[in-house]
Parts: C-alpha cells; structure tokens; sequence
C-alpha cells in the first residue's frame, strides 16, 4: 500500500485507495454529505468556474508560501480543519494527522469529536493547535474540556455554529451506523460484513482499542458514547449567547466556524470572533447552501478587513487553494483532502496529501507569475459576475 500512495498523483487518488482500504460505513463517513450532496459537490465543482489570469514571462525562482493567521505564521496556506472521529479511518488518526500538519509547519485543529486525548494530540505536533467546540453535555462539561485544551497549549477555539443538529447523511444510515452502535448483536449482525470484508484495517481498529469513546467530552458516568453523539449535539446548540460564554471563558482567539452570509459574519466580530471561517461543514449539514466559495465575497464585503476570512470545503488541488486565496481567503482549512490521505495509507498518506497540495500550489503560483501567496488577489482571476452581487445592494464588488 505505502508504494500506491507514494504513487498517487492527486488527491483523488488518495481517495480511491481509501476506498478499498477502509470499510463501507468509515469510508462513507469521510466521503459523504447531506442528503442529495448538492452542497458536497458545489463545493469542488464551483472552482471549476473561476479562471486565471496569469501574469507571464515573470521570473518566480522561489514562490514565498507563508502566511499568517490569527498572529501566527504557517508555512502553507493550508490549515488541518477539523475532522471528527479520525481514529476510524487509521490507529491513533488524530496524532498521526496532528504531526503531519506540524511537520509541514501548518495549524492543526482537533474536533471534539476525537478519538483521542487532546493532551496526547497536542503533544504529536511541533506546530500551532486549535480545538474545535461543541458544547456537548452542556456549559458544566465543556468548562472541564477548554480548561484542558487551554492547560494542554490549544492557542485558539475554533467555534462550529452550523451544527443545531447533525445533517441528514444518508449513506450512514445505509450503511447501518446506528445498528452498529446499538453493540446488539442481532441488529448489527446485516452490517458487520463490511468490517469483516477489510480484516487489515479491522486488525489495526482492534489494536487500537476498537469503538471508541469520545475522551474529551467526559460525562457524569465517563467519556460519551458514541451512540449518543445525536442527542447531545441537539441538546447543545451553540447560540449568539454561547459564543459570549465561550468568549469570557476562554479569553483568548475564538474563530467561528460555519459563517455563509455576511449578516452573521459582523455578528460573530461584534461577539467577539477574532476570525471567521465561511463553512458548510463540508456539505454535511443543511443540503442546498452554495459551495463556499461562492459565500465567500459576501462575508469579505461585510468583513471590511477587521478580522481573518477563511474558508473550508471542496479543497481538493493546490489550484482551488491559490483561487480561495486571490478571492480574498486569508487561508483554508482540509478536511476530506487529508482524511483521504490517512485513511490511504496512514502518516505517508498523509504526508503525501500534503506534498500534493503544496507542490500544487508552488507550480499554480509559478504559472501564474506571482511570487508570493501575499499578493494574489483579485486580478489573478475572473469569477462568474452573479458571485460578485452583493445581497440587498445588487451591487458588483469592487
Ligand atoms: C461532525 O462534525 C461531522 O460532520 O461528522
């Protein structure tokens, strides 16, 4: 397997071999979205519409990949965003993305949703962490986690608000994910062929300790459950008021995830978001929303420059990051583009996830004729004029 990820030449390639490493359900919750995935799939497919406008017979010895967020400066102008239960898809998932994402001199951010001890996770990288919050098991439980994560070295919270309840993913409920976590026999019993069919990644599940817990979000009666994942994030939409909350408590950056319009981005600055990221979650919550991309010149406008935009979802070539950031991302987060790469082939797949799309945007760079990710801008590229209309105003942006 190491020799076919060293071989993939892009990242859906990466998911290919993911494809047949993993079982069914795992796979599926990495590659799936929200209902009929129109979101999920606008989200790559609107890059498709922006072209470049590249400056030639322009000299770019050394393309200067830096940027810098949030104070911080990454090598790369793309973040690990957060992905839950990446435990699934390799043995220690998250220590092993954590420290690929150090290496490369980038941010990762850990989901609440983890598998794995946020101190543990923090120790494997080198680099900048964030941690993802949901509020689950309420104010109580949550105070007990961002003191860990603020003791553990997390320099921001990374603040998902698009999740008032889990999106509708079809394939899981195909795939028989509730059954399975019943742990009864006689109803898990249709599903359990697609774990059998894998014996080397059911192997290395079992020696990693099997169906896990979620350590970070500690219960009256212990870690929660994975069965219980539904309820709790129900019971724990994060409001306006929350943010406040989390904002007073943790008193240091908070980014807020899941911004689509330029309404809730100033809202989230007045609450005190020192960034904020335009999300769909990766086309996994409400099906119908546009692809980031298209959301992104409506926050940038309302924005007006006070805080970090980024941006998150479809990221697949070093070309789409190169368009995100001439659209005015700051930078942005991967998800499936690394999880791919973990479930391909571990820490290699990973790291080769990585050397993909920085190679990618190093050689998009040099076609392009700019010699640093600083200064790409607008004029690197056309973009459909309906993109650039702002809501109310009807107005073309500068
Ligand atoms: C968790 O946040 C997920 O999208 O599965």
């Amino acid at each position: 397997m190491p020799g076919r990820v060293a071989r993939a030449v892009n990242i859906e390639d990466l998911r290919r071999i993911a494809k047949r490493r993993l079982p069914r359900a795992v796979f599926d919750y990495i590659d799936g979205g929200a209902d009929d995935e129109i979101t999920m799939r606008d989200n790559c497919r609107a890059y498709d519409r922006i072209m470049f406008r590249p400056r030639c017979a322009v000299e770019t010895p050394a393309v200067d990949l830096k940027t810098t967020v949030l104070g911080t400066t990454v090598s790369v102008p793309f973040l690990f965003g957060p992905v839950g239960s990446t435990r699934m898809f390799h043995p220690h998932g998250e220590e092993v993305a954590a420290r690929v994402a150090g290496a490369a001199g980038t941010v990762y951010t850990l989901s609440t949703l983890s598998g794995t001890r946020l101190e543990d996770v923090r120790a494997a990288t080198p680099g900048p962490a964030w941690y993802q919050v949901y509020l689950l098991g309420g104010r109580d439980i949550a105070t007990t986690m961002l003191e860990r994560a603020r003791a553990a070295g997390y320099s921001a919270l990374v603040v998902t608000v698009d999740t008032p309840v889990a999106g509708m993913r079809e394939r899981d409920l195909r795939n028989g994910v509730k059954e399975l976590l019943t742990r009864n026999p006689l109803h898990m019993f249709p599903y359990v062929w697609q774990f059998l069919a894998r014996p080397r990644w059911l192997a290395g599940f079992l020696r990693d300790g099997g169906l896990m817990k979620f350590p970070n979000v500690v219960l009256a009666d212990g870690p929660m459950l994975y069965a219980d994942v539904g309820t709790a994030l129900e019971q724990s939409t994060v409001t306006w008021r929350d943010l406040r909350w989390i904002r007073d408590f943790w008193n240091g950056p908070i980014v807020v995830k899941g911004v689509h319009i330029g309404d809730d981005a100033r809202k989230a600055i007045d609450e005190g978001a020192s960034a904020v990221i335009v999300s769909n979650h990766g086309g996994r919550q409400l099906d119908g929303v546009p692809a980031t991309i298209r959301a992104l010149p409506e926050v940038i406008d309302a924005v007006r420059g006070r805080v970090d935009v980024m941006l998150d979802g479809g990221i697949r070539r070093g070309s789409d990051v190169v368009k995100a950031l001439c659209m005015g991302a700051k930078a942005v987060l991967i998800g499936r583009a690394y999880a791919f790469g973990l479930g391909a082939g571990g820490e290699a797949g990973v790291r080769r996830a990585v050397d993909i799309l920085r190679a990618d945007v190093i050689r998009t760079m040099r076609l392009l004729g700019c010699p640093s990710v600083s200064q790409l801008d607008r004029s690197y590229v056309d973009v459909p004029a309906e993109w650039l209309v702002t809501r109310g105003e009807r107005q073309p942006v500068a």
